[in-house]
């Protein structure tokens, strides 16, 4: 049996993909360079790509970001994402578990992931909607070493069966509060703005990841599926501030050690990896990209590919003298026009 949440997890992975195939993503961190040095005194073999917290460690700065679980076909998805995420060492999110929190047979669809990769990094995942209850349970189905809370208003509010209420700064802290692991804020895909990341900072969030426009629009996702609505929405669909504008928004906040900038949106090279964690990212995300290879291709094809990306930043790090992420902040870069005049009109006055 085919439930209507089930159903909605299926149309999510066509329509991205579907997207995707008609026009590939373009990363807004194409609209930033990074500055050629042709001496950078750096060796191949000394090059670390470690990304390391206080309450983790993993030996690639970049994941697998959420995007499946809860129905058979995107349950299939999962356990091939976990078997490439167990080859390729890398982090990997599940999809919003929500749907398993209501429906215990569609549990299966994520524990999988966990049955695939007994020692992998493992990341839960939940609306902001939820309270900590909820949070711990979605933890411990899979025994999960971290949680994401994903916040979502635009998508919910083009959603036609969407959220129609966003209290949930209080569900943060509840969930901060209690859970057992460490906890990551993300957007799905409309960035954030300096204001937002001081609220998450001042709440004690380390983890924040800016999830920005320019790869997967859940706006264009949702509207498409909003049957119901009697107007195009076609109005939405460059809502919010690009992965790129996210990157400058963070750089404007004031700094504080223990917080952690992850950024995902629209990453499809090793390169806009390296950028982004030029622009101050100690990780990155990867989601639609990811699926697209495993969905036209296969998981050998998505395994060979991480593989490559994985010994191609290390080569990237060595281009710009780089031997930890450390080092990254001081590689110089310059903006486009466009991207340099949202900068010069989101600094901070104060
Ligand atoms: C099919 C699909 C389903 C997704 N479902 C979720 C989800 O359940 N929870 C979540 O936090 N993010 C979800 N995402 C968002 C991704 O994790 C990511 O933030 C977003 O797609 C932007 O990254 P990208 O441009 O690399 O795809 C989903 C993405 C895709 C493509």
């Amino acid at each position: 049996m085919t439930s209507e949440h089930m159903h909605r997890k299926d149309e999510h992975l066509a329509l991205a993909e579907a997207h995707y195939r008609h026009a590939r993503p373009q990363s807004s961190l194409n609209g930033m360079r990074i500055i050629h040095r042709p001496l950078p005194e750096s060796r191949l073999d000394q090059v670390d790509l470690t990304f390391k917290t206080p309450d983790f460690t993993w030996p690639y700065p970049f994941y697998i970001e959420a995007m499946t679980g809860g129905s058979p076909r995107t349950g299939k998805l999962n356990t091939q994402l976990a078997q490439v995420a167990k080859e390729t060492q890398l982090a990997m999110a599940v999809g919003s578990q929500s749907i398993a929190l209501k429906d215990a047979s569609t549990r299966q669809y994520f524990t999988n992931v966990r049955k695939e990769n007994p020692d992998g990094f493992i990341i839960a995942n939940l609306g902001a909607g939820h309270g900590p209850k909820a949070a711990q349970m979605a933890i411990d189905m899979l025994a999960a070493d971290a949680l994401e809370i994903h916040v979502n208003v635009a998508q919910e509010l083009v959603m036609a069966e969407g959220d129609r209420q966003f209290m949930w700064l209080q569900n943060i802290q509840a969930i901060l509060a209690a859970v057992s692991v460490p906890v990551i804020v993300k957007e799905v895909g409309f960035g954030m703005d300096q204001d937002s990341i001081q609220t998450l900072t001042d709440l004690g969030v380390h983890y924040i990841n800016l999830g920005g426009r320019s790869g997967t629009n859940f706006a264009e996702i949702e509207a498409r599926r909003n049957r119901d609505h009697p107007f195009p929405l076609d109005y939405m669909f460059d809502w919010g501030q690009t992965t790129a504008e996210s990157l400058i928004e963070a750089k404007a906040v004031k700094p504080d050690a223990k917080r952690h900038i992850i950024a995902t949106g629209g990453i499809q090279t090793p390169l806009d990896i390296l950028k982004a964690q030029v622009m101050g990212a100690q990780a990155v995300g990867v989601a639609g990209h990811f699926l697209h290879t495993l969905m036209q291709d296969g998981p050998a094809s998505l395994t060979a590919e991480i593989q490559s990306w994985q010994a191609d930043l290390a080569k990237l790090y060595t281009l710009v003298g780089a031997n930890t992420q450390a080092d990254l902040p001081t590689v110089p870069y310059i903006l486009n026009a466009q991207l340099l005049s949202y900068a010069q009109q989101r600094r901070r006055s104060n």
